[in-house]
């Protein structure tokens, strides 16, 4: 934990937890590895998990759980409607948002199809501070567009700024001026941005931000699935809140915004989601839709079992030892990677340390996707499995062009208390070799291209052979070690 200080001045960050049941996992030959990427088509998402050593794809569902966590899953009320399950999840969202509402989903992306469909008209604009995929699949189906708002400092891989994922109060006045406030299907704050590296957004920001949308008659929405590292970022560089108890902050956070809906495969360590809101009028409008795409409104898509785990996961994100973990483990990651000077995105967000890919490859063109080519070569020198997040992320232009994404990042995912530190050690110290081998990584082109979320399930080849000659130099460099 943060506050705990070695004698030898070392920042290591503690764990305030200990390990009680575990899984196993392989470390496959790098030939054996070279074939699993082959196999995968070049996308980390296409690998089977039995080829994983270490999975840094995403804290998505792999979080751990706590003892409490499996202890209420034995309670589980078991009923199509009306069950005990729902009502004491009902209580602890409301015990900590403050809001009156609740409807469950059961997953992210179904909260946001949920908000697009009932809010999203055809010609409309959602504001944001920056898009996530599934965010903006949703409105672009419905027939509308996004904008980004997000600060100048937000869309800089190196920045000593803290809260990286602020709007830009001067571009949302401009741009409500601009599009008009009846053209604007709402605006949306992400907690913990996550294609900007998990960048948080400052209490500051967000008062301004609802004082903007509610002097305009515009809905503000927040999504709060990586709210548990925005809060630990808040308690610790938000200096008024430093003494201020995480459950006031959540509450006050939820207070600025008319809608508030999370993953719960993230938020609360669980599987599900939610939407949560005191106003009568939106409230009625989405329930509608819950028993249509969800389930019923007392369970909404969920396991009973995984509401259980996510009644005490979210009582347990006010607990600020169970929180830092990611953004401490994220943070020695960053340090061990910038010693070795490997380009990451600082200061240090949540979620995971995003390493930049268009500048550790500056010899791949975007349009031959940087991130995915690094993604598919450290799964190749390593067996650990990252996220590419760039452009193979976008969506391509209508007339086919390819859209470059601001920022060619590859994420490593460090889901709540899964890793231990040799472990980050271990991947720092991959992560370096492939820097110094650099050159040898190339770039991919599609082989089967979806239309939509390509990244998912898209297939690539790599340009020329430069796999075979990534997986021959590790071999040269490391001998017989794995
Ligand atoms: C910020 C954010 N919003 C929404 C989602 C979608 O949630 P889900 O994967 O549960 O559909 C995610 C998932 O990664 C996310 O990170």
């Amino acid at each position: 934990m943060s506050n705990v200080k070695f004698m030898s001045g070392e920042n290591i960050p503690l764990e305030m937890h200990k390990v009680r049941m575990v899984q196993r996992v392989h470390l496959l030959p790098v030939e054996t590895r070279l074939e699993s990427m082959k196999e995968a088509g070049f996308n980390t998402f296409l690998l089977k998990n039995r080829d994983i050593f270490l999975d840094m794809l995403s804290d998505s569902g792999v979080n751990a759980m706590s003892e409490n966590q499996y202890a209420a899953m034995m309670q589980a009320d078991d009923s199509y409607a009306g069950s005990e399950t729902f009502y004491r999840l009902e209580n602890s969202i409301r015990d900590v948002f403050g809001l009156k509402y609740f409807l469950p989903a059961h997953q992210g992306r179904a909260c946001e199809n949920i908000l697009a469909q009932v809010f999203v008209t055809p010609g409309s604009v959602a504001l944001m501070n920056y898009h996530f995929t599934t965010t903006k699949a949703h409105i672009t189906r419905m027939g509308g567009s996004i904008e980004e708002i997000i600060g100048d400092e937000g869309l800089k891989i190196t920045s000593s700024a803290p809260f990286k994922g602020d709007m830009d109060i001067d571009k949302l006045n401009e741009a409500i001026k601009r599009i008009g406030s009846g053209n604007i299907s709402f605006v949306r704050i992400e907690a913990g941005t996550n294609l900007v590296g998990g960048q948080p957004v400052s209490m500051k920001n967000m008062r301004e931000v609802s004082k903007i949308c509610r002097a305009s008659g515009i809905k503000l929405v927040y999504d709060a699935s990586l709210l548990a590292d925005n809060l630990y970022f808040i308690k610790t560089r938000e200096a008024e809140y430093k003494n201020t108890d995480l459950k006031e902050i959540m509450r006050e956070i939820a207070s600025f915004f008319d809608v508030v809906y999370f993953s719960a495969r993230k938020l609360g360590c669980a599987r599900g989601g939610g939407i949560i809101t005191s106003d009568d009028e939106m409230f009625f409008k989405m329930r509608e839709l819950v028993p249509l795409f969800e389930g019923f409104l007392t369970y909404g898509g969920m396991s009973v079992r995984e509401m259980e785990a996510l009644s005490v996961g979210l009582q347990e994100t006010a607990d600020l030892d169970i929180i830092s973990q990611t953004p401490i483990f994220v943070e020695a990651m960053c340090e061990e990677l910038i010693k070795k000077g490997v380009p990451v995105v600082t200061p240090p967000g949540g979620l995971g340390c995003h390493v930049d890919a268009r500048e550790f490859c500056s010899h791949i063109e975007n349009s031959q996707y940087p991130s995915g080519a690094l993604a598919a070569a450290l799964y190749i020198a390593s067996g650990i499995r990252a996220m590419e997040r760039g452009t193979l992320s976008e969506q391509r232009n209508e007339d086919g062009s390819e859209p470059i994404a601001s920022m060619e990042l590859i994420r490593l995912a460090l889901p709540k208390r899964v890793y231990t530190l040799s472990q980050v050690k271990y991947t720092a110290d991959r992560i370096a070799w492939l820097h110094k081998n650099r050159e040898l990584i190339g770039g991919l082109e599609f082989v089967e291209e979806p239309k939509v979320l390509r990244f998912f399930f898209g297939r690539l080849k790599p340009i020329g052979g430069w796999a075979e000659k990534l997986a021959e130099q590790f071999r040269k460099d490391f001998g017989e070690s794995l």
